[in-house]
């Protein structure tokens, strides 16, 4: 928990009162209902009818909503002044194609703040597993990132990594801010 409480401090530090926020991948909807009293407007989305229901039962400010969708189409709704990925752009199919997206969809200036795994950096013994948790349904479909490979793709979309961090005591789980730079 200090670690996941470091992480939303970290983020609200980049946000500002009139941010027009999206998270993608929202899951049950914690991060959402904790920091959208700091911004203009907080949509929370993710692609999980059933994550989507849970995080709507919860007690919630008048600025957040949640709704059920795919991050490609969720990231038509833009432009936003921030967009959250909190573990989940390690679940998407098309990784280059996706950060194409949320560039695209960020204000000049506007910054993507994520926490991505990055499982090629675990121990091979325990990628090893992943197969067989697989077959048992224990574990998703996942790129198997570097950290390196991450920031190579953030470039590439057209980002600027203005800050990368790792709270807590997994490091193959980085905290980034990468910004999508003014003509
Ligand atoms: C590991 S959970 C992370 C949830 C939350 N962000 C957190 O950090 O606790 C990943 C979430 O992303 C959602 N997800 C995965 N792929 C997605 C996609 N392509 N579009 C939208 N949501 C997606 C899943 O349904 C799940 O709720």
């Amino acid at each position: 928990m200090p670690a996941y409480e470091a992480m939303l401090a970290a983020t609200a530090a980049q946000l500002t009162p009139g941010d027009r926020v999206l998270e993608i991948g929202c899951g049950t909807g914690g991060t959402a209902i904790r920091l959208a009293p700091q911004v203009g407007t907080w949509l929370a989305t993710d692609f999980s009818a059933e994550m989507v229901r849970i995080a709507r039962a919860k007690p919630a400010g008048g600025n957040v909503t949640f709704e059920v969708a795919d991050a490609a189409d969720a990231l038509r709704r833009g432009p936003f002044d921030a967009i959250c990925a909190f573990n989940v752009l390690h679940l998407v199919e098309d990784l280059p194609g996706t950060l194409g997206l949320i560039h695209d969809s960020l204000h000049p200036g506007g910054q993507l703040i994520a926490r991505v795994w990055c499982f090629a950096e675990v121990p091979a013994w325990v990628r090893a597993l992943f197969p067989v948790l697989r077959l048992l349904g224990l574990f998703p479909v996942a790129q198997m990132l570097t950290a390196d490979g991450l920031r190579q793709a953030l470039r590439t979309a057209g980002f600027e990594i203005v800050e990368e961090r790792v709270f807590g005591t997994r490091l193959q789980n980085p905290f980034l801010v990468a910004r999508r730079p003014r003509p």
